[in-house]
């Protein structure tokens, strides 16, 4: 009986594995609305300091310190780990494709913190608004950065 308990189960955790996503087992946030992400990046002032690439967003009323196009063909933001991170601590990486003095001072990203006021829900929409906007990812290459 015990033996064939646990060759059900390892079936089971088999036949589980098979739906799973073996690149991002530690990191996975739920599915996020992309339509209510790309509304709360406008209402949220994003776009101050960011334009989408290819996609046309209601101007913000006043314009940042400067201005870093999102989404595209780019290599540099990969996965949604690090779309979080370069949300929730954007200093932790700056971007790669500017001068780090146009991004930062002292090291310190030039955008603003929303730690405090943007709940978990609206980063989830957000994020899944932002990985909408990235192409020609070839997701088996991904390495998930999972800290
Ligand atoms: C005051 C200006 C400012 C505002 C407002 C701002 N950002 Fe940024 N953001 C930056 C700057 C500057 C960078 C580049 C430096 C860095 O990597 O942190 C950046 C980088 C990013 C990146 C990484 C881009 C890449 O290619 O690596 C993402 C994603 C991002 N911002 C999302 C957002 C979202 C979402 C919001 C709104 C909730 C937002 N930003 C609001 C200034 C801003």
């Amino acid at each position: 009986m015990q033996r064939i308990r646990s060759v059900a189960g390892l079936l089971v955790i088999m036949v589980l594995s098979i739906g799973c996503d073996s690149q991002s087992p530690e990191f996975a946030l739920p599915d996020g609305d992309i339509a209510n992400g790309q509304a709360l990046f406008v209402s949220m002032n994003c776009t101050s300091c960011h334009t989408v690439r290819d996609l046309d967003l209601p101007q913000a009323e006043t314009k940042g310190p400067v201005n870093v196009t999102l989404g595209g063909k780019v290599s540099e933001v990969k996965s949604y780990a690090q779309l979080v991170t370069a949300v929730i601590n954007p200093s932790h990486e700056l971007v790669k494709r500017r001068k780090p003095d146009e991004v930062s001072v002292d090291g310190e990203s030039l955008m603003t913190i929303y730690n405090d006021t943007m709940t978990v829900s609206q980063l989830i929409d957000i994020v899944a608004f932002l990985d909408s906007r990235y192409e020609e990812f070839e997701r088996p290459k991904i390495k998930y950065r999972t800290r």
